[in-house]
């Protein structure tokens, strides 16, 4: 714990783009992945406990086996799309206190096959985030993962605020008989997206981050996302969850940091994610999160 602190005061020490860089570095290490020992389930997906690491913290499938060495629940690789696409200039990322952060990437991807080629021989419960701005964009890669990859689950990210082309209702998707689950945020229609989701069987992920403005970004603004997200999101949550009812799984996203916020979440959720703690604390805060409910069971 104690070197974790110093690692986390560490990387506050530089700014949030070099220690970006360093980061790449360092979670490009191939390490073995956990022997999952804990065992949850969310929509009927098995995973290795009930947080993973969210979506955006590995676009490429570069850190997976990093990341994979952590125990984290789950992992959730992109959001990818496509096509190659190079995403916005820096500065992309600063810092918030709280233990927050803005970000706008603008939707970096190396391509789905890229991403996908990277993730063969990992045995580990990953998802894949896939974002779009069309539907197209969505079909093209759903049917490319029914031929070329079987992750444990897709989550279809409609909900990013740092590019344009969110979406406030869900597009036409296709069912690949791989467990969906639909990224909700800020910008999305509720009460529709619930409507679909509930028809359908698929699963929520509630919320991406919250829309704000910021001069030291490079496109001036971008989503806000830590501990200043976690309040707003709890209160998406307890919405969202009264609009679905029971039967359709919920994971949490926003500002999670400690064990008594995931035991919280976990009232109204069934799994959780987890990643600007993972930029402020290493990768071993997923660790200590997963083990939170061991000494409760
Ligand atoms: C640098 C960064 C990149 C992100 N990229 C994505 C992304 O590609 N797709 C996505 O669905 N969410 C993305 N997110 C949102 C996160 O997955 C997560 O929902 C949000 O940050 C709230 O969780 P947190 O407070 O634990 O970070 C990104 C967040 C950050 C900070």
């Amino acid at each position: 714990m104690a070197l974790l602190r110093l690692v986390g005061r560490v990387l506050h020490g530089v700014h949030p783009e070099i220690s970006h860089r360093l980061g790449s570095l360092l979670f490009s290490i191939p390490l073995p992945p956990c022997r999952c020992e804990r065992r949850w389930e969310v929509g009927g997906v098995k995973t290795c406990g009930p947080v993973g690491v969210a979506a955006g913290l590995d676009k490429t499938g570069a850190y997976a086996r990093f990341l994979s060495f952590f125990c984290p629940g789950f992992l959730v690789v992109g959001s990818t799309l496509p096509y190659r696409r190079r995403g916005n200039k820096p500065p992309r990322v600063a810092r918030l206190s709280p233990y927050s952060l803005v970000n706008a990437m603008g939707l970096n991807s190396p391509g789905i096959d890229r991403v996908v080629s990277r993730l063969a021989g990992l045995d580990y419960p990953v998802f894949i985030s896939l974002a779009g701005f069309n539907a197209g964009d969505f079909l093209v890669q759903l049917l490319y993962l029914r031929r070329h990859y079987r992750p444990a689950a897709v989550e279809v990210n409609i909900s990013s605020p740092t590019y344009r082309g969110f979406w406030r209702s869900l597009p036409e998707l296709v069912n690949v008989d791989i467990p969906l689950f639909v990224k909700v945020g800020p910008s999305t229609d509720i009460s529709s997206v619930a409507r679909a989701v509930k028809r359908a069987g698929w699963g929520l992920v509630v919320t991406n981050t919250f829309p704000v403005e910021d001069r030291r970004i490079s496109v001036g603004r971008g989503g806000l996302s830590g501990l200043l997200l976690y309040r707003y999101g709890v209160r998406l949550l307890e919405r969202v969850r009264t609009y679905v009812g029971r039967d359709v799984p919920i994971i949490y996203s926003g500002g999670l940091f400690t064990c008594s916020q995931l035991r919280e979440v976990l009232k109204l959720a069934d799994a959780a994610e987890v990643l600007t703690a993972i930029l402020y604390f290493t990768p071993y805060i997923i660790t200590l999160l997963n083990r939170c409910l061991d000494s409760l069971r």
